[in-house]
C-alpha cells in the first residue's frame, strides 16, 4: 500500500519505519524532519500536498496546534482516506485543548472537506519504534477506531493490526471525543513522575464484530 505520512516526528517516523519494513511504500510530508526521516529510511519526501496525493492512506501525525497549517497545505483531500493520529493535547501535555462535545478528529474532518477521516490514536511511538507492543500478560494495547466510512475504517484497521496492536471499532467519528480523553489518561500516567511505558487495553467477553460487518460502523 502507498502511505503518505504528514508529520515525521516521534510518531510519524516510527510508523513510517514499521510500515516501510513491512513492504509499504512511504512518503513523508513536511519540513526538515520529513527530509531527515526520508533519508534515514530511504523513502520518499514531498510537500504535504504531494504526500496527500501519494497515499492510499494519508496519515496525519502532527501536533494538534499544527492541524490548520498541515491540512491547508495538504489540500485537496476530498475522497482521500485520512487517518488522524492526532490527540488534542495541549502543547505542555497537561490536558486536552478541546473536549466533551468535540475532538481533534472532528476538527481534522472540518479542515479536510470530503475526506474519509478515520480517528485512531496509535500506541506510544517508543513502543512502535521498539517493535514490541506486548505489555502486561502479553496483551497488546488497544487502538480505538472511529469513523463514518466503513471501507476507510477497514483500511486503517488493517494498518493498526500490522503494528501488532489490538484494534477495536469504537463507532462513528464523533466517538473520538470519548477516545481522546482516554488516551490523555495514558499520557498522564506515562509522564507523571518517573516515565512509564503504558498502554490501554479494552477487555471484552465474547467475540468482536469485524469492522464494517456490525451496526456500529
Ligand atoms: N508520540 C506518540 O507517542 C504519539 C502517540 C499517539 C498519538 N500521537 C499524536 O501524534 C501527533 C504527533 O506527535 P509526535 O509525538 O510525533 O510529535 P512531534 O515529535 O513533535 O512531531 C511532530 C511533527 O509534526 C511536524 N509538523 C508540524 N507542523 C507541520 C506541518 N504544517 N506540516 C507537516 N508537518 C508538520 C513536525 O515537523 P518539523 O519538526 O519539521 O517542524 C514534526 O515532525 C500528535 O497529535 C500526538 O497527539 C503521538
Amino acid at each position: 500500500m502507498k502511505l503518505g505520512i504528514i508529520g515525521a516526528g516521534s510518531l510519524g517516523s516510527a510508523l513510517g519505519e514499521r510500515y516501510a519494513d513491512r513492504g509499504h511504500s512511504v512518503m513523508f510530508g513536511g519540513g526538515a524532519s520529513a527530509q531527515d526521516a526520508a533519508v534515514r529510511l530511504r523513502s520518499q519526501v514531498g510537500s504535504n500536498a504531494e504526500t496527500a496525493a501519494f497515499g492510499d492512506v494519508v496519515i496525519l501525525a502532527v501536533p494538534f496546534a499544527a492541524i490548520d497549517a498541515a491540512l491547508a497545505d495538504a489540500a485537496p483531500l476530498r475522497g482521500r482516506v485520512l487517518w488522524s493520529c492526532v490527540n488534542a493535547l495541549k502543547p505542555d501535555y497537561t490536558g486536552l485543548a478541546i473536549g466533551f462535545d468535540n475532538s481533534a478528529a472532528e476538527e481534522v474532518a472540518r479542515r479536510a472537506p470530503g475526506a474519509k477521516v478515520v480517528a485512531a490514536v496509535p500506541p506510544f511511538a517508543n513502543a512502535i519504534a521498539g517493535r514490541s507492543l506486548r505489555y502486561d500478560r502479553d496483551l497488546a494495547p488497544t487502538v480505538f477506531i472511529c469513523g463514518d466510512d466503513s471501507a476507510a475504517k477497514r483500511m486503517v484497521d488493517g494498518l493498526v493490526r500490522e503494528l501488532g496492536a489490538h484494534s477495536v471499532d469504537a463507532g462513528p467519528l464523533r466517538v473520538a471525543r470519548l477516545v481522546e480523553p482516554a488516551m490523555m489518561l495514558a499520557v498522564s500516567i506515562a509522564y507523571a513522575g518517573v516515565p512509564r511505558d503504558v498502554g490501554l487495553r479494552l477487555l471484552e467477553r465474547g467475540s468482536v464484530v469485524p469492522i464494517g460487518e456490525g451496526s456500529r460502523a
